[in-house]
């Protein structure tokens, strides 16, 4: 039977360009509803642009223009860029609509029903000037502490004194330069604990996440009791204004999530659906797909929501790891930051789109895009493997077409076949990289039969035509079934195949069925070999464009809106001397081995150069978090005058900086560019 499945993408924020990290996420949910509709399922694709919030508030300041103008712009860009990449959604539209004001409406109203919200009073720093309040590091001034100048709103890069944004001396806005001031303002929060014990049940029964995620919020969150989540900002504040309380406006994290229903709506009202079977139906699936960082919304605050307004919960939130470029997170200077915009202008989107794919599993696991891998895997797997099947063979029948019945094939397309089904367990469970290796070993099968055939021998004897359209007819047909199998990822060459054949592919199940007495067009060129040139002028344009990048371009909406869980989980120590501090030595250190040490549950061994020789061992806890590979080679902090201690497996003669609650939750510090070992930090 038919599944009616609602599914969508984490709403890009509209002050920035899409990347190829965003893609990551757009690719897996786009490859995941590609399948379901050719499935036979009724599935949909939601998104929207995020649009809300003081980052683009500021920025349309900046800039002279409306937030509308500059939201407008960025939504004509997104839309673009998607549609290039072949990622189809069945409506894309944006938080800043009416339909979504209406839904919010709606559903702040169920929750002050509930008696969900309470009314506190907040300080923050305000600029009188720019006429908004200010997050922490849009003050600076100098350092109550050392008296260094400049210094930021939350901590001094000098003395490492940590302080409240009011206590610098001679505090000024980086917006306007103006002084700012210390303003109360009233702000509602949503008493998140009252719904303490549905949230332990909802995430703990192993229905919607993860294991891994259910154990985060276990061990993270669910221990005690939820803090309350302060909902709304003061104007001035680009969103949409609380109904029941004038001047203050929804935080942009409440209307977003909402933005999934807008979008719904949107698309309901354009195709005569009914918005209740999509969000109020007990037949409708409901699957969310989001990168880690944004767990804690939509897996505590956003079922929270939709439970007390008597919404649909989620049938399940996927949640996926970060991309990393060979090994390292995206970075501007080294130009692999790399924008939608600028990958397209180099590279075919088939590529990356049959990549990802390749590397996504179910997992929340960082994903790296090695550079050379990358080249091989579509060199090999989609030229080498699968299109030549095709390029070796059409063009000797494109004028008698395919045989009338389906030759002797010594059990390949039978075999292929029966394989349909194990792949498409492997898409339902968002488990790509098992889909796309067994598509592949059926390519490995496919090819030795043209190879042992040899129809471009076959061809120069015409004797031999019948045995030579015997041989095309097979390859062709499980050219078919890779072309079928491969049309979530690859949509464009399941379009061209459906060309070739004469038979648009429509439907999983016609991989079962083989083409037979049916006409083949002339061969048209279907993907050509990634050209490590090309490649490599996408990093220097992105290098490039990351140079002429104004250095005051305006802070995203994460400057502005960093949660405060970690502060929260973690609170400040009590406070040390300068001379205190300067008593812990730490060093830039280069990581010249890292190896496991199978015994330890948690340990890796590192072997740290400080420059000149010097050289200590090091037992770090970062097991979970990284592969040896990842760090060798790589510059670290490290607490260098350490006593030595005992471990079971050896003495470790020091510590690596790292941050992070611990597990796979572990962020080894880096110095910028152009530090190198040996030098001091401070
Ligand atoms: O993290 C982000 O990029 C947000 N714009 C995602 C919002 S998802 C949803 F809740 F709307
Ligand atoms: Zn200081």
């Amino acid at each position: 039977m038919s599944r009616r499945i609602l599914v969508t993408s984490a709403l890009p924020y509209a002050n920035g360009h899409i990347h190829i990290g965003h893609l990551v996420e757009y690719l897996q949910t786009d490859i995941w509803v590609r399948f379901q509709k050719l499935r036979g399922n009724d599935c949909r694709y939601l998104c929207a642009d995020d649009t809300h919030g003081t980052a683009i508030m500021i920025r349309a300041q900046q800039e002279g223009r409306s937030e509308t103008e500059l939201i407008a712009e960025m939504q004509a860009a997104h839309e673009k860029d998607f549609a290039d990449f072949d990622i189809k959604f069945d409506n894309f539209g944006s938080t800043h609509s009416e339909e979504n004001r209406v839904l919010c409406g709606e559903i702040w109203q169920a929750i002050r029903q509930s008696g969900l919200v309470k009314e506190k009073d907040v300080e923050q720093l305000f600029d009188p000037e720019a006429g908004t309040f200010l997050a922490d590091r849009f003050v600076r001034g100098t350092c109550p502490k050392c008296g260094a100048k400049d210094q930021p709103g939350d901590n001094c890069s000098s003395c490492g004194h940590a302080y409240s944004p009011a206590e610098l001396i001679e505090p000024k806005s980086t917006l306007s330069g103006a002084t700012p001031e210390v303003r109360s303002a009233k702000h509602l929060f949503i008493e998140l604990e009252q719904l303490h014990s549905f949230l332990n049940t909802w995430t703990q029964c192993g229905e919607h996440l993860q294991p891994e995620i259910a154990n985060y919020l276990k061990g993270h969150f669910l221990g005690d009791p939820l803090r309350d989540w302060d909902i709304s900002r003061p104007a001035p504040y680009f969103g949409f204004e609380i109904p029941d309380s004038p001047g203050n406006y929804w935080y942009v994290w409440f209307d977003a999530p909402i933005g999934y229903m807008a979008s719904t709506k949107q698309w309901c009202n354009q195709s005569g659906e009914s918005f209740n079977d999509w969000w109020k139906s007990a037949d409708t699936e409901i699957h969310h797909f989001i990168g880690k960082d944004i767990t804690y919304f939509h897996t505590l605050f956003w079922p929270g929501m939709l439970k007390t307004a008597g919404f649909s919960l989620p049938t399940k939130v996927h949640i996926h790891g970060f991309l990393t470029v060979d090994g390292e997170k995206m970075s501007k200077s080294k130009g692999t930051f790399v924008n939608a915009r600028t990958y397209l202008k180099h590279l075919d989107a088939s590529y990356l789109r049959y990549f990802y794919a390749s590397k996504l599993t179910a997992k929340v696991d960082d994903l790296d895009l090695s550079i050379d891998e990358f080249v091989a895997k579509v060199n090999t797997d989609l030229i080498g493997k699968v299109v030549n099947l095709a390029s070796r063979t059409a063009k000797f029948v494109s004028e008698v077409g395919l045989s009338k019945k389906y030759p002797d094939d010594g059990g390949l397309f039978k075999y292929a076949a029966a394989q349909g089904d194990e792949i498409a367990e492997a898409y339902e469970a968002c488990d790509f990289n098992r889909a796309m290796r067994l598509i592949m070993a059926l390519a490995d099968r496919a090819n030795p039969f043209v190879e042992d055939h040899k129809p471009w021998t076959l061809h120069k004897d015409a004797r031999k035509a019948k045995q030579l359209q015997e041989v095309c007819t097979v390859a062709l047909n499980l050219f078919r079934q890779l072309a079928i199998y491969l049309a979530p990822v690859l949509p464009r060459l399941a379009e061209q195949t459906g060309e070739l054949l004469g038979d648009p592919i429509t439907d999983w199940q016609q991989a079962k069925t083989p083409l037979v007495g049916t006409p083949v067009a002339r061969f048209k060129h279907m993907m050509k070999r990634v050209d490590e040139k090309d490649v490599h002028n996408m990093i220097e344009e992105s290098k490039e464009a990351s140079q002429t990048e104004s250095t005051s371009s305006p802070a995203t909406e994460h400057a502005y809106q960093d949660s405060g869980d970690a502060l929260a989980a973690e609170p400040l120590a009590a406070e040390c001397s300068f001379d205190d501090f300067m008593k812990v030595d730490l060093r830039v250190a280069r990581v010249i081995s890292a190896e496991q040490v199978p015994e330890a549950r948690k340990l890796l061994k590192l072997r740290l150069s400080l420059g000149g020789g010097a050289v200590k061992q090091v037992f770090a806890g970062i097991k979970a978090a990284y592969e040896p590979e990842e760090l060798e080679g790589r510059l670290v902090v490290c607490v260098a005058n350490l006593a030595p201690r005992q471990m079971k497996f050896g003495v470790s003669e020091g510590m690596v900086v790292a941050s992070g609650p611990g597990g796979t939750e572990v962020f080894v510090l880096s110095p910028d560019e152009g530090a190198v070992p040996g030098q001091r930090v401070h």
